[in-house]
């Protein structure tokens, strides 16, 4: 859409969750909750999103950087004050607005276009995407016409028992023609129950002046989520965690246990890569094709891996590149490292990246082959093709020329390429 601006609601306190980290910053698969709705803002081919901040907006602030306007709602007047905040920012704008919350992490693209598309056919002045759920409560209620027109939506603590007994909820997710919506801002009063100033009163506004409101209802009612405690958390955890091994295996990945697979959101896997059970991969990993990672791996952010590496059990990965078909089959450590292609890392090999105040660099040629129990005290160098013997501690700043063989405690070069 040329005229679609977006507004993401993400101002309210979370209490909850019990944090003291702001609730929309939570990560859910390795990533803060906010930025899938953002990302979502996005790729609907929204022209520019304004986040409405309030508690705690500084640390959110810092975390959306220039991928949002940032406005600020100075008090949590509710869902009304807190869209007229952006007032003056889209006072001109003639197009469309999709108002979105920060905290509705399961929303999927596939639904806000439908829901766009929807609203662009039916030329209504707001269009609203509305979920059936087994557990409304909480949720504002859709009260429907008797042709099945939405006539209102009835937040809780204003619905009657009929009214609490409608399955059908109102998501929270609204795309408004820009000037009809600021225009019924100014009439919405405060609730006298909760003196919060509700967005969702706009309904019955527009149907008094006969513009049209058209409801879109989710596929999956999970969408409709919105995460108020950690066990909402938990739960969206869980159903991104489903879609990301889903579309892994889509693109030709074997996962043999999705159960007790943990995977991030922005990692990427070739094809015909088999993760075994009880694999944890971070965010920012690279994988490439025919690998062969776990059972009990955990491969951490920044990890580049190249085409049919093989990494075992209890072993983990992190910062690290390791070339093709280098093999690290049993409990290992690899840290900061840089490893050729063909290297064997033995059982048991750790690299001691940490001197407790710098992360330094292990480097590994190709062709190199580190024997069991070796530890690498970076920074450090093992040459092409060399071999460190098992139980060698090769320390600091060594430089194991190509073909070399180094051993003992600390590790002696013994033996240099002819
Ligand atoms: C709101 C809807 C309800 C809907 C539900 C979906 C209203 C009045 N009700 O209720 O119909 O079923 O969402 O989850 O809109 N926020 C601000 N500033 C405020 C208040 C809220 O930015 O002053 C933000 C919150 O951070 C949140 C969103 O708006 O992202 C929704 O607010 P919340 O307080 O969670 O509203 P609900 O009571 O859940
Ligand atoms: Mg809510």
């Amino acid at each position: 859409m040329k005229d679609l601006k977006t507004i993401i609601l993400a101002a309210g306190k979370g209490t909850r969750m019990r944090s003291g980290l702001p609730k929309v910053l939570h990560p859910i698969c390795g990533q803060a909750m906010i930025q899938y709705v953002l990302d979502l803002s996005r790729r609907v081919g929204s022209l520019k999103t304004y986040a409405v901040l309030g508690h705690k907006y500084q640390e959110v602030k810092a975390y959306l950087g220039k991928n949002a306007e940032i406005v600020l709602q100075k008090k949590l007047l509710g869902t009304a004050d807190a869209v007229k905040y952006t007032e003056r920012y889209l006072k001109n704008h003639k197009g469309h607005v999709l108002i979105l919350c920060g905290d509705t992490p399961l929303l999927r693209e596939e639904t806000v276009k439908r829901l766009l598309r929807k609203h662009r056919a039916s030329n209504a002045a707001c269009t609203l995407l509305t979920a059936v759920v087994h557990e409304p409560f909480g949720y504002g209620r859709i009260i429907k016409g008797e042709h099945g027109e939405v006539l209102a939506v009835r937040e809780e603590k204003d619905a009657s028992d009929f009214e609490r007994n409608i399955a059908e909820i109102n998501v929270g997710v609204y795309c408004f023609k820009a000037p009809e919506l600021f225009k019924a801002l100014k009439l919405v009063k405060a609730n006298p129950k909760k003196k919060e100033f509700y967005l969702t009163d706009i309904i019955e506004i527009f149907r008094e002046q006969n513009l049209e409101v058209v409801a879109v209802e989710a596929e999956d009612a999970r969408e409709g989520l919105g995460v108020n405690s950690r066990e909402d958390l938990a739960f969206a955890e869980s159903v991104h965690r489903g879609r990301i091994l889903k579309r892994l295996m889509d693109a030709g990945v074997t996962i043999v246990a999705p159960q007790t697979t943990y995977i991030d959101s922005d990692v990427k896997i070739g094809q015909d890569t088999v993760i075994k059970p009880f694999t944890v991969i971070e965010q920012n990993v690279r994988i490439g094709k025919n690998c062969s990672i776990g059972p009990f791996a955990r491969i951490r952010p920044g990890t580049r891996i190249a085409d049919a590496v093989e990494i075992g059990n209890f072993t983990e990965v992190s910062r690290s590149r390791l070339d093709k078909r280098t093999v690290m089959k049993h409990f290992s450590f690899l840290g900061d490292a840089r490893v050729g292609s063909s290297v064997n890392i033995g059982a048991g090999t750790v690299t001691a990246n940490y001197d407790g105040q710098n992360k330094n660099v292990t480097q590994i040629s190709s062709n190199a082959f580190i024997g069991s129990d070796s530890i690498l005290v970076a920074p450090v160098r093992i040459g092409k093709g060399a071999t460190t013997a098992a139980g060698a501690v090769v320390v600091k700043n060594t430089r194991v020329p190509d073909g070399g063989l180094v051993m003992g405690i600390p590790a002696r070069i013994i033996k240099r390429k002819k």
